[in-house]
């Protein structure tokens, strides 16, 4: 093997803050090379300048042996280096043959747009990964995120990349999906182009990786051979210390008497006949494959989905048919959505994204600013976001500690039940754990907490009791003790 990327002595800076101090990182060829860490540690950082879209500070760039200087990502994907982001790029409404040649079509001698042979070679080079069941004249849109997900590499392929970065790629797709990935990454490596994968999904990385690099506060702590670690070894690697990362099963304390949220035959286009209750201090965790309806259901629990039969009653409340999101905020009820994306505004302050659901509350007079900061500080101090300064914009925070705002913000007026699509993804195992406990302590002191995830993990981590949905019904529930996650698998 010889190595297509050397990275000497990188370092990168951020106003004052060292993202990166002084990183070697090398990638061969047909290797699939994993890079973890915290959150904040420097993962996607260090790609960016991999990939053309940050510039370093410091330290050499070696491309098949010899130094460059990227300028753009265009420079690098014309060098042969494309990254797969995490918010894909792609355009739902085009065919997936024009998703594949998106920007860059190909014309037949007469200089008009072939078509014909751009569905040939899209249809091919698909089947060639393995997804021959793709029909490359539909719109993308009608494909699952994991379907979207690899016609994305195949554009980057493509345009000419031997090197894919794919940061987090798996944290949005069903359990199924994941393996098709890792079978993607399998038939890549054959042929002889080079991976990088960052990933928190420790178990997933010791499937695909040929090698780890372990990055801890923006420093390079160790690189490894698959063979020489295991899943223990790297947590302690990147925490400096042991952490456990399931907590152990709740003990049932059986005498729940108060119900907070009862639902009722609840039914809408994707979900049907719904039913279930949470009492004071307990976790219900509604697990289901991406599309299995949960996800929509937490929407509809919160007020932003229709539903056409049922009822939601919050304590004595019974909701009316159709309620605003606000309505739910003033009787009770918080909601972290699994976008978070979505719910948070990039360019505004963490203290803003913090108070943004509560605005109605504080009032629009001003100065408001004073109290939204008195409001949000001790939240930011309770879920520990890293950098803390309030005035930060959160499109700045890592991945993971942008979704410790998302939790935050629920934290200054606390609901009686909160429901949580995705709590902890894209979130490291430190970060995980302490949410997990932040959850437990909503609980003992007497919250609902509806937990709605696609992860296992997640769910036998988190919960008291467990409903699994598949295709819109409910079709089990257990009780946290009965659980582990082959069972959780098989009941999809
Ligand atoms: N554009 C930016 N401006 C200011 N600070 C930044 C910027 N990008 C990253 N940082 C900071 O650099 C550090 C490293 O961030 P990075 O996104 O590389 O972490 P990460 O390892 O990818 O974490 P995660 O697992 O949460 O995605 C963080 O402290 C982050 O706040
Ligand atoms: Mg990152």
């Amino acid at each position: 093997m010889s190595a297509v990327i050397q990275l000497q002595h990188i370092s990168k800076r951020f106003g004052g803050l060292v993202a990166l101090n002084d990183v070697d990182f090398d990638l061969q060829e047909g290797e699939c090379h994993a890079l973890v860490g915290e959150n904040g540690a420097g993962k996607s950082t260090l790609m960016r300048i991999l990939a053309g879209i940050y510039t370093k500070d410091e330290g050499e760039y070696l491309l098949d042996g010899k130094v460059i200087d990227l300028q753009s990502p265009a420079d690098a994907l014309r060098r042969g280096i494309g990254m797969i982001h995490q918010e894909l790029s792609v355009m739902p409404e085009l065919s997936v043959a024009e998703n594949v040649f998106l920007g860059r079509q190909l014309t037949n001698r007469f200089g008009a747009v072939d078509w014909r042979r751009m569905h040939q070679i899209a249809q091919a080079e698909l089947g060639n990964l393995g997804f021959e069941d793709v029909d490359v004249r539909l719109p993308l849109g009608t494909y699952s995120l994991g379907i979207q997900q690899v016609v994305e590499v195949l554009r980057v392929i493509l345009s000419g990349a031997r090197v894919l970065i794919m940061d987090e790629p798996t944290s949005a797709l069903s359990h199924s999906e994941v393996e098709r990935l890792v079978q993607l990454v399998d038939t890549l490596r054959q042929s002889k182009r080079s991976i990088i994968y960052i990933s928190h999904f420790l178990e997933e990385i010791m499937r695909v990786a040929d090698r780890v690099t372990v990055l801890r506060d923006g420093k390079k702590v160790a690189t490894l051979e698959k063979q020489a670690t295991n899943v223990n070894h790297l947590i302690s690697l990147m925490l400096g210390h042991e952490v456990n990362a399931t907590l152990p099963p709740q003990i049932d304390s059986g005498a729940k008497t108060q119900t907070l949220l009862d639902v009722d035959r609840l039914s809408s286009d994707v979900f049907t006949d719904i039913s279930f209750s949470v009492q004071a201090g307990e976790v219900v965790g509604i697990y289901g494959a991406v599309g299995a309806g949960h996800f929509d259901l937490a929407r509809a629990l919160f007020g932003m989905y229709r539903y056409d039969h049922g009822t939601i009653t919050v304590e004595d409340r019974r909701f009316p048919r159709t309620f605003s999101s606000r309505y739910a905020i003033t009787h009770g009820l918080a909601y972290a959505t699994e976008s978070r994306r979505k719910s948070l505004l990039a360019e505004e302050p963490i203290f803003r994204n913090i108070t943004l659901p509560h605005l109605f509350r504080i009032g629009r007079l001003f100065p408001r600013e004073k109290r939204e900061l008195e409001l949000s500080r001790p939240q930011i101090a309770a879920v520990g976001v890293h950098p803390d300064d309030p005035f930060n914009p959160v499109g700045r925070l890592s991945g993971g500690n942008q979704q410790k705002v998302a939790i935050a913000r629920w934290l200054t007026f606390p609901p009686r039940v909160f429901i949580m699509s995705e709590p902890t993804r894209g979130m490291d195992v430190g970060a995980k754990s302490e949410v997990l406990s932040m959850l437990r302590e909503f609980r003992n002191q007497g919250y609902g907490v509806v937990v709605v995830s696609a992860e296992p993990e997640t769910i036998i981590a988190a919960s008291d009791r467990v409903i699994v949905m598949s295709r819109g019904k409910i079709t089990a529930q257990m009780a946290n003790h009965q659980l582990n996650k082959d069972t959780l698998l098989r009941l999809l």
